[in-house]
């Protein structure tokens, strides 16, 4: 399409002006003719916008290299490298390196000073590619985008059927990937503000209450609970066994183990009643129920309990999310959220349902209060009573 209107301009021009503009580059789209010119600096800005991210496409899969091999994590001392001194740290091969780092410094992602021909990581560069446990990391990012290409195939041959693909059959680079993104935001916030932001739940944690945390993963959430509320008993529940494995590792990892369990449950089924606090972190929206699960929500809390549901950020309209992070979030969803939901024939809410949707949601199951606690660039923190 684009090559034809660009032939059509060139057609345009040869004529001296007799053809008039508004003809130049007819497209057809849904059955109307609409006119369209070609303006050369909007072209080439928007060519130029797409070589750089191409750049950053491609090398995404040398950042998995660099933080699957240590690269990162041996320059976060911040000391100038070559090649080969990085090679020497990392047991790696040298010439590997040098095109690594080339790459590595057109991009910015490590600084490279021409006078002695070495590569440096600078401190932010070092908290954001070498410090899992920054607030700014954003390697669970780059490993989730690993399994996203590795379900292309089969997502495109979704794209014709309709068919879903469970979470489960990712790639399992996604439920590391996923726990590694979201820990950051969840360490940073959790327990110092999300939870506070709650009414009347930071004084019943801290006398002791019972918490389930549904679709809980590698139980990254349920872990920090645990520790910020030496009093409570919590459960996590989740469909992966493989996600229940991890997820009860690091509760022993944590020593918490006395007081945490977790188990392989629907959300629409799990057992137990009489929980003071129930927690959905990043999952209603994949769910293929979500009213079902909201519903055992209603059922499961004591008199006076809360439901906390975490959800990615989003507005209402399509148009509040053309944004970098709606952008990263529309892919996610795309390729993980939506096809989750679809393999059971749900409503695939998708990762960026907005307030407004997931109110719906709420008030089917029977919720009588429904609020915004609190947010963040990329959570909505909602409670529902
Ligand atoms: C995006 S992950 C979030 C995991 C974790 N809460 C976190 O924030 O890191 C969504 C999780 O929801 C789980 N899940 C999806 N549908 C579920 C259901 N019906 N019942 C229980 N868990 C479910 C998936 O297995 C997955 O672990």
């Amino acid at each position: 399409m684009q090559t034809e209107t660009i032939e059509q301009t060139r057609r345009t021009e040869a004529n001296e002006g007799h053809e008039r503009a508004e003809d130049v580059g007819r497209i057809h789209g849904n059955g109307a003719r609409r006119a369209q010119e070609i303006d050369p600096a909007r072209l080439e800005a928007f060519v130029g916008k797409v070589v750089n991210e191409l750049g950053a496409t491609a090398s995404a899969l040398l950042v998995r290299i660099g933080d699957e091999l240590g690269l990162y994590r041996a320059m976060a001392d911040g000391e100038p490298v070559t090649p080969a001194e990085l090679a020497r740290r990392t047991g790696t091969n040298e010439r590997y390196l040098r095109e690594w780092l080339a790459n590595q410094a057109a991009g910015g992602y490590v600084e490279y000073d021409a006078g002695t021909a070495t590569f440096t990581l600078s401190p932010e560069q070092a908290l954001a590619l070498a410090t899992d446990d920054s607030p700014a990391s954003v390697q669970g990012a780059f490993q989730s985008i690993v399994a996203f290409a590795a379900a292309r195939e089969r997502i495109a041959r979704r794209f014709r059927t309709g068919e879903g693909l469970p979470w489960g059959e990712h790639d399992h680079n996604l439920f590391a990937g996923t726990e590694r993104f979201f820990r950051p935001g969840y360490a940073a916030h959790l327990v110092d503000e999300w939870i506070p932001a709650l009414d009347g739940v930071e004084e019943k944690l801290e006398r002791g209450a019972r918490i389930a945390d549904v679709g809980c993963g590698y139980g990254t959430s349920t872990v920090l609970l645990a520790k910020a509320y030496p009093r409570c008993r919590l459960v996590g529940y989740d469909t992966h066994p493989a996600s229940i494995d991890a997820a009860r590792e690091n509760a022993e990892r944590a020593g918490v183990s006395d007081r945490v369990r977790f188990e392989v449950a629907n959300a629409v089924s799990f057992p137990g009643t009489g929980f003071d606090l129930v927690a959905h972190f990043d999952s209603l929206h994949d769910m293929v129920d979500p009213v079902g699960a909201a519903r055992r929500v209603r059922k499961a809390l004591a008199p006076g309990g809360t439901w906390m549901l975490v959800e990615p950020y989003a507005g209402d309209r399509l148009e509040e999310n053309l944004n970098p992070v709606g952008r990263l979030y529309y892919a996610a969803s795309t390729l993980v959220c939506v096809p989750n939901s679809l393999a059971g024939h749900g409503p695939a809410l998708g990762a960026q349902a907005g307030e407004a949707r997931l109110r719906e949601v709420v008030e089917q199951a029977g919720f009588g209060s429904f609020r915004r606690a609190t947010q963040t660039p990329f959570n909505l923190v909602l409670e529902a009573r």
